[in-house]
């Protein structure tokens, strides 16, 4: 399982004038989709980053299953418990899809086979057709993309999944598509997503519904 606590956490970039986050509060459970909305600039991938452990807060603190943050390795914070999912997909584009989900797993030492198998479960699990895994990047559809990216996230078994708005660039079929994935994720695995959106209709379909503004963030309906 894997629960993101946050306590009053704050952020202010190094060359920056004002506090981009404020007294962020909240809990991200396992089992759960959940949904950041608001308005461009305010704060949503900065919290994504934190929470991402790509950066640290500049005040309150943040707790992976009642472990601090502060006191872990943030680089095996990153390889092992945490992936993150982007508009632009941001796969490697000399790799063939197999080769991408196969990639954060031989980075954690999984022997080349064993790490091909798991990779053609996961990539037909979001279904992605044997041919199609051969295929780079460039020769798929951009919601093929986007299914791979969330293969290569699952890849390493880590259990929370950060998305910066995965819909962004994929039409309303393609959109729900991979909506409907995150969701089976979050309920029939237990994972633990977070999902960042301008899309209101795809912030409808999450359990939960945050508003950020001006670095506050506050539960919809609280
Ligand atoms: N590297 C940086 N250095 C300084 N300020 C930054 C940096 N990155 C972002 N900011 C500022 O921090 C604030 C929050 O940015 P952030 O990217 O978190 O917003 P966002 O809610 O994700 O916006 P969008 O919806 O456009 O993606 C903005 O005012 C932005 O200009
Ligand atoms: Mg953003």
């Amino acid at each position: 399982m894997s629960e993101l606590k946050l306590e009053n956490v704050g952020y202010c970039y190094k060359n920056g004038d004002r506090d981009v986050l404020q007294g962020v509060t909240c809990t991200f459970k396992p089992g759960s989709l959940c949904a950041v909305v608001g308005p461009s600039g305010s704060g949503k991938t900065t919290l994504l980053s934190l929470m991402a452990g790509l950066d640290k807060p500049s005040a309150g603190k943040l707790f992976i299953d009642g472990e601090d943050l502060a006191a872990l390795d943030l680089d095996c914070y990153r390889r092992e418990r945490v992936a993150m999912i982007f508009q632009a997909f941001h796969l490697f584009p000399l790799q063939t899809a197999l080769e991408n989900v196969c990639y954060p797993m031989e980075l954690n030492g999984v022997p080349l086979a064993q790490a091909q198998e798991r990779a053609r479960e996961l990539l037909a699990a979001v279904d992605i057709a044997e041919e199609k895994q051969r295929r780079f990047p460039s020769n798929l559809s951009g919601g093929e993309q986007q299914r791979v990216a969330i293969a290569r996230a699952l890849s390493t078994g880590a259990r929370l999944l950060l998305a910066d708005e995965p819909t962004g660039n994929l039409d309303t079929v393609n959109g729900n598509r991979v909506m409907d994935i995150l969701r089976h994720l979050a309920h029939d695995e237990n994972y633990c997503v977070v999902v960042v959106t301008h899309d209101l209709a795809i912030a409808d379909a999450a359990d939960q519904v945050y508003r950020m503004t001006d670095g506050i963030l506050t539960a919809r309906g609280a």
